[in-house]
């Protein structure tokens, strides 16, 4: 696609990246490998995420990105290797305990409940949803209001950020595909994070909504502080959006470095050799 028209500009606003290159990385994956029945998914990965940075994870199909996001998140667990996440070894952690330590991935294909509205979904991911411990109900039924409240208040005004403020109460299997992959980081928001993961969050949405998207990310990341790990297919974005990349081949990591570095970089031209998406 060619989202180059709505994305101008979007770089411009980026910049501060570089300076924060020296800090301690807020992600450290180090030697992360994965089998699945004889298939190696990732093998002895290494990836680095520094604050304040929205780092692209890049790599041909199959290459193992969606499989290191999951053994990251908690979702599988690798068979060796190790995840250091904002100075603690979290390697096998389940997905919920990461997420309250503050991480957490959105997903390839959107998940939520399609039956609930768009509030339900954001307040089903708030910190200590209320309706996760029934019996303080009956024990605090002023302190269950009160966090209600807040979360209600909390989901709002991140659907405000994310201007889906008209359609809180539309089904969520009735918001557009855009939609759809706002409400996702909207739900991941709702955990409060300082670092989020997000698989391909723009595949399937038209140029100008793509370029909204990105917008959105962008001043998530300057207004609330929020490092990004974004793994996608349209380079247009990662071009615009992410410094450094990070590229993967075969399961581990073959290159990092920007955009510019990367693409004149031959092991990568060869890993992509063939493959559509780099033409594009
Ligand atoms: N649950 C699974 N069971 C078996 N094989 C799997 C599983 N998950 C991933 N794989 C395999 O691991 C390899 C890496 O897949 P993965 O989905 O991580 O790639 P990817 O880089 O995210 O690809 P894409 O860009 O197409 O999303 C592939 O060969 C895939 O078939
Ligand atoms: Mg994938």
């Amino acid at each position: 696609m060619s989202a180059s028209d709505g994305l101008t500009g979007i770089s411009d606003q980026i910049g501060g990246a570089a300076s924060e290159a020296t800090a301690v990385p807020l992600l450290r994956v180090s030697g992360l490998s994965r089998n699945f029945y004889g298939v190696q998914a990732i093998q002895a990965a290494d990836l680095e995420v520094r604050p304040g940075t929205i780092t692209g994870l890049i790599g041909p199909n199959g290459a193992g990105k969606t499989t290191l996001f999951n053994c990251i998140s908690g979702v599988i667990p690798p068979d060796a290797g190790r995840v250091i996440f904002d100075g603690e070894d979290i390697t096998g952690w389940r997905p919920e305990r990461i997420s309250r330590r503050g991480m957490v991935r959105t997903f390839q294909i959107a998940r939520g409940l399609p039956r609930l509205t768009v509030l339900e979904n954001l307040l089903l991911y708030g910190i200590d949803q209320p309706g996760e411990h029934l019996g303080r109900l009956f024990l605090l039924p002023g302190a269950v209001a009160t966090r209600e409240a807040a979360l209600t208040e909390q989901a709002i005004a991140i659907a405000d950020k994310l201007r889906l403020t008209e359609v809180l109460n539309n089904r969520a299997d009735a918001v557009s595909g855009g939609q759809k992959k706002l409400l996702e980081i909207g739900r991941a928001l709702m955990t409060r994070p300082k670092l989020i993961l997000l698989d391909e969050p723009i595949a399937g949405v038209n140029p100008s909504l793509a370029a909204e998207i990105a917008d959105r990310l962008v001043r998530l990341r300057e207004e609330e502080g929020l490092t990004f790990l974004i793994i996608e297919h349209d380079m247009d974005l990662i071009a615009r959006l992410c410094d450094p990349v990070t590229v993967m081949a075969n399961g581990r990591r073959l290159a990092e470095g920007s955009f510019d570095e990367i693409t004149h970089n031959p092991d990568v031209q060869e890993a992509y050799l063939g493959s559509r998406e780099w033409a594009s």
